[in-house]
């Protein structure tokens, strides 16, 4: 079951990346990192004050080369943030040097988990609940180009720590 390789869980911010990535990495027992949270603790910032520090188009550097950086530790799991996947050739990267995860969810769900975390998230913030589901539809529709470039697609829906496993072995095994 495990190939040894990293796993990459790619997807929209609320898909569940960090959440089922740190599950993940404990059964198939695999070190996790959090490529937003690897960048925070390298510059000492959250990410929504890295976003106003630098602008999207350095945090976009600066996250491809925290990719990097973090792939040198293989084999992990990696939660990516919801833009890694579609920015530079970051897919191709991470369908490179080891196995990609979409953590494929619907923008209705996205919007409800979204609707109490979207705060934190600098590209979110202070959007109204219209504004936010608008977004949510039409970054998605645009990223999903990169995100089914995965290896493997996981519906989250209805994913929960109870069946993730039995889930995740069901789509690896097709
Ligand atoms: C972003 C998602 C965030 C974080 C940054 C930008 C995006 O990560 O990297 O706010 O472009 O979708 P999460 O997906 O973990 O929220």
């Amino acid at each position: 079951m495990n190939s040894k390789r990293s796993l990459f869980l790619i997807g929209f911010m609320g898909s569940g990346k960090t959440t089922y990535g740190r599950l993940l990495a404990n059964a198939l027992d695999m070190p996790f990192v959090d490529l937003d949270e690897a960048l925070e603790q390298e510059h000492g910032m959250k990410v929504v004050e890295l976003f106003e520090a630098w602008g999207e188009t350095r945090f976009r550097r600066e996250e491809r080369l925290m990719l990097r950086s973090v792939a040198g530790n293989a084999p992990l799991v990696v939660a990516t943030g919801g833009g890694t996947a579609c920015f530079f050739d970051n897919m191709d990267f991470m369908n490179e040097v080891g196995e990609t995860l979409y953590m494929r969810t619907s923008v209705r769900e996205l919007k409800s988990r979204l609707l109490f975390s979207k705060e934190d998230r600098p590209l979110l913030r202070g959007k109204t609940d219209a504004e936010l589901k608008q977004y949510i539809a039409e970054t998605l529709e645009k990223r999903e180009v990169y995100y089914l470039k995965a290896q493997y697609i996981l519906d989250t829906d209805n994913l929960n720590a109870h069946n993730l496993m039995d889930s995740y072995e069901a789509i690896r095994a097709v």
